[in-house]
């Protein structure tokens, strides 16, 4: 079976609330919040795995990140995370950070390292998914996307400069006029 990730609809959101229960994280506010995109991971008519990204200009709290119990170990957690960090860097955002107790190896995987609470910008760590954080102990870790960004902007260079190179191409030489 085909699992689809993809942006969730206003209609998804009882079943994604339903996965965080069954995986004990907190589901404060989520949803609430305007800048909040969440991902489901879907087989069909089921629901087996979600991420929401809550975005604060370029910083942005990856939270709730989670898979059906009896579908992990199946590599679906790692694809709902680079599609969650792919949507970060389509959106600009050049920091992510989240909250974890029990997957810090997990993520380090994805290119998160530990990361000092107190130097979280204010706007994540004042958000609903930072501070429904039960856990005072769990780690706080950050990747940057600027890399990608610098990527982008390359390709971005790359194609104006493939855009314009045909303009710029000399003319053939030996041209047939008289
Ligand atoms: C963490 C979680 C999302 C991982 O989902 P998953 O679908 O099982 O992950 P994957 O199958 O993609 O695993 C990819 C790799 O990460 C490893 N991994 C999975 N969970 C891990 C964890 N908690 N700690 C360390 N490594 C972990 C797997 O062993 C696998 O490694 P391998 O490729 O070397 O075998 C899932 O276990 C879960 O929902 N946990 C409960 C909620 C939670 O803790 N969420 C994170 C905090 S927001």
């Amino acid at each position: 079976m085909k699992t689809k990730i993809a942006l969730a609809e206003p209609s998804d959101l009882p079943e994604v609330l339903a996965l965080l229960n069954e995986s004990d994280l907190p589901e404060a506010e989520l949803g609430c919040s305007p800048g909040t995109l969440i991902l489901t991971a879907r087989d069909v008519d089921r629901l087996i795995g979600c991420a929401a990204l809550e975005v604060y200009g370029e910083h942005a709290l990856l939270r709730s990140v989670a898979v059906a119990a009896d579908r992990r170990g199946e590599g679906l957690g790692d694809r709902i995370v680079e599609s969650a960090l792919e949507l970060a860097g389509r959106l600009r955002v050049v920091e992510v950070y989240l909250l974890t107790e029990g997957a810090e190896d997990f993520f380090a995987r994805h290119g998160f390292q530990p990361f000092d609470r107190s130097r979280v910008p204010s706007a994540v760590a004042g958000s609903p998914g930072f501070t429904a954080c039960r856990c005072a102990d769990a780690t706080c870790m950050e990747k940057r996307l600027a890399a990608s960004r610098e990527r982008r902007n390359r390709s971005a260079l790359a194609l104006s400069l493939h855009d314009l190179a045909p303009t710029d191409r000399p003319e053939p030489t030996g041209c047939a006029c008289g």
